[in-house]
């Protein structure tokens, strides 16, 4: 993972919560800061004022603060982050889960068309569209999840597809990526 800027995107992000500064680096522009090696971050943005490059570790490696729900908002600063490969720039959020102020044991159609306070907090995208969103691509899916002390663990599997109402929806999912995973599976035995 060297510094190559054909492998980073300009994307809007609030590198809130889900990053960790670890360092600053003198920088002439914003290209320089994508191009010169910072082999470390998994984000960078450049401060024009101080000529700064500020670094960023993602806390779930390096493909866990791509999501794409603050892309559209262009209020949020510029951040280049690298990009996630198979032509795809970030992950879609289809559940989250802040506290317990959302009940999540509801019924069969409210999981059907979706429920919650939107991406960024309490949600569920509703398996209509989970339907949509995976029936035309083999997508690879990502899970994270914290215990109370906030330590941080994740794992992907190699693609996630949600069949339509007519089968209930059956799910398909696909071998665990090891190398992408802090976790291991629980087998069935
Ligand atoms: C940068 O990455 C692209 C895509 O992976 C690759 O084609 C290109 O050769 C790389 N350039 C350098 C200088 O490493
Ligand atoms: C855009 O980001 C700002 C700053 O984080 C936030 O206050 C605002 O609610 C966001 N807007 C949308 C539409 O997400
Ligand atoms: C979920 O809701 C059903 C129906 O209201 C109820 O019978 C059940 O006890 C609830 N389960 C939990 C874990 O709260
Ligand atoms: C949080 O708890 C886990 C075990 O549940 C432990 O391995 C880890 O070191 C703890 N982290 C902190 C920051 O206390």
């Amino acid at each position: 993972e060297g510094g190559n800027i054909s492998q980073w995107i300009r994307v809007r992000d609030d590198l809130l919560g889900e990053y960790t500064e670890i360092g600053a680096v003198a920088a002439s522009n914003a290209v320089a800061c994508c191009s010169s090696g910072m082999t470390a971050a998994h984000a960078v943005q450049f401060d024009e004022a101080q000529r700064l490059c500020r670094l960023f570790a993602c806390r779930g490696g390096w493909r866990g603060c791509r999501k794409c729900r603050n892309a559209a908002n262009s209020s949020l600063p510029h951040v280049w982050v690298r990009k996630l490969g198979d032509g795809r720039s970030c992950w879609r959020t289809f559940q989250h889960r802040v506290d317990a102020s959302v009940n999540f044991n509801e019924s069969w159609a409210k999981y059907a068309s979706g429920f919650g306070q939107g991406e960024n907090a309490n949600f569920w995208i509703g398996l209509d569209n989970l339907h949509l969103l995976t029936r035309d691509a083999a997508l690879p899916v990502r899970w994270e999840f914290s215990d109370w002390n906030g330590t941080l663990n994740w794992m992907e599997n190699a693609f996630f597809q949600v069949d339509s109402a007519t089968t209930k929806y059956r799910v398909s999912v696909g071998e665990q990526l090891m190398d992408r995973s802090t976790v291991k599976q629980c087998s069935n035995q």
